[in-house]
């Protein structure tokens, strides 16, 4: 089952890539569902039909579904229990219920339900083929590196769940000042954290995965894209093309007022093609008029993939990895045109945590590392280096010791 989600700043173009890779795989007679994690839908709307009325996938042409996902059926469906527990706890310290029950939504909950639907729909042995519309890059990202950030929350969840075991009803109710999460809320804090993130993890971090950016020939959207490989492969996701979309064709270029746009054009293609390889560009033309409807979104896609096969892998990109080689153990990350100024990195028992602007990742240390210092962090031909302290028994193996 091959998932492609595809994101890029506001207004690129997002919703009309996926729905034009969608059209045209399906076309080809994969088994293909298109949905929306946008919570502003408009995945209905390029295709000319009413989809938000339903939470299941609407046939919308041979081998092609679509959805647009409603984010808090799902939370309703999945954690009414947490749910109710958080109302509660909100309540509890005076605030009004309507307003807790807003507040329940707790953030990344409505990026954690769409993930839950795509799974659901991902296994349910119906498609060959997901295609998710995506939120902006900023969401997006929230939404794809939820599954790891959300294990270290619950993680401590569960702790407290254990702490309060320990203590008398009375007594612990007095020391949090908060009333307790009966035992059901921890046995679905539980299923969520051990089955349903790690499954969800596991999907994301599959080969048959990939995270492709959209962008437009304009500096400032090639910029924001560019920034995302870092933390694309700071979570170590795969993403495999980049679509430039609306490219002035060039008959319009030969209009005198539309001269110095084109070589600006010309340039920023270049840029994409430097700053983007190995993974694919993909170009898709500027259209006469909007993109919609089946026919006119299926011949989208034709331009687009030129030939190329929709579902493929059609790139890669190298991301965060451990090196080590007889002179040196290292940790490298891609900055993509970020300064050292951005990161911090920081070692915190067997795990080493990399925050690049916000961002933050604890990553476990393979074998092999967990014994040795950090010593040196600098970012070195636009890569993240950290260097670990040369231990004795580098780079040899046990059988080569003396
Ligand atoms: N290559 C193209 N040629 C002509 N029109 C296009 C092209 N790509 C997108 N459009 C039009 O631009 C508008 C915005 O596109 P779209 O909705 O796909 O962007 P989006 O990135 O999903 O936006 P949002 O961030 O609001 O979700 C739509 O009206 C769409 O038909
Ligand atoms: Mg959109």
């Amino acid at each position: 089952m091959r998932l492609l989600l595809y994101t890029g700043k506001g207004g690129v173009g997002k919703t009309t890539t996926a729905a034009a890779t969608a059209a045209l795989a399906a076309r080809r007679g994969v088994r293909t569902l298109v949905l929306s994690a946008d919570a502003a839908h408009s995945l209905g709307d390029v295709f000319d039909l009413h989809l938000s009325a339903t939470p299941l996938p609407v046939s919308i042409a041979p081998c092609l579904d679509a959805l647009e996902i409603d984010a808090r059926d799902v939370i309703e469906g999945h954690w009414g229990q947490i749910r109710a527990y958080v109302v509660e706890l909100l309540r509890h310290q005076g605030i009004d219920e309507v307003v807790a029950e807003e507040l329940a939504l707790l953030p990344g909950a409505d990026e954690l339900a769409t993930l839950v639907s795509v799974e659901d729909h991902a296994t349910s042995g119906q498609y060959d083929l997901i295609v998710v519309d995506c939120a902006p890059t900023g969401s997006a990202l929230r939404l794809v590196t939820l599954p790891e950030v959300a294990h270290g929350g619950f993680k401590w969840l569960l702790r407290l769940q254990r702490a309060a075991a320990k203590i008398a009803e009375p007594i612990a109710r007095e020391l949090v000042g908060t009333p307790l999460p009966k035992a059901e809320v921890f046995a679905e804090a539980e299923r969520l954290l051990y089955k349903t993130l790690e499954q969800l993890r596991a999907r994301l971090l599959s080969k048959e995965t990939s995270i492709r950016l959209v962008v437009t020939p304009e500096t400032m959207v090639i910029d924001e894209a560019r920034r995302s490989l870092t933390d694309l492969a700071l979570f170590e996701l795969a993403s495999d093309a980049v679509v430039m979309n609306r490219v002035w064709p060039d008959e319009a270029l030969r209009e005198e007022f539309f001269r110095d746009w084109g070589r600006n054009q010309q340039e920023r293609l270049r840029d994409v093609e430097t700053h983007f390889s190995p993974m694919s560009m993909l170009v898709a033309p500027l259209q006469a008029d909007e993109v919609c409807g089946l026919e006119a979104l299926a011949a989208h896609g034709e331009v687009l993939f030129a030939g190329l096969d929709p579902m493929a892998v059609l790139g890669t990109r190298p991301g965060l990895r451990f090196e080590r080689n007889k002179q040196q153990a290292s940790l490298r990350l891609p900055m993509n045109g970020r300064s050292g100024k951005a990161v911090q990195v920081l070692r915190v028992d067997d795990e080493l945590v990399i925050g690049v602007e916000g961002r933050r990742r604890r990553i476990a240390l393979p074998a092999g590392f967990a014994s040795l210092e950090v010593e040196r962090v600098l970012v070195e031909s636009g890569e993240l280096v950290v260097t670990f302290a040369n231990d004795p028994d580098l780079g040899t193996t046990p059988g080569e010791h003396p």
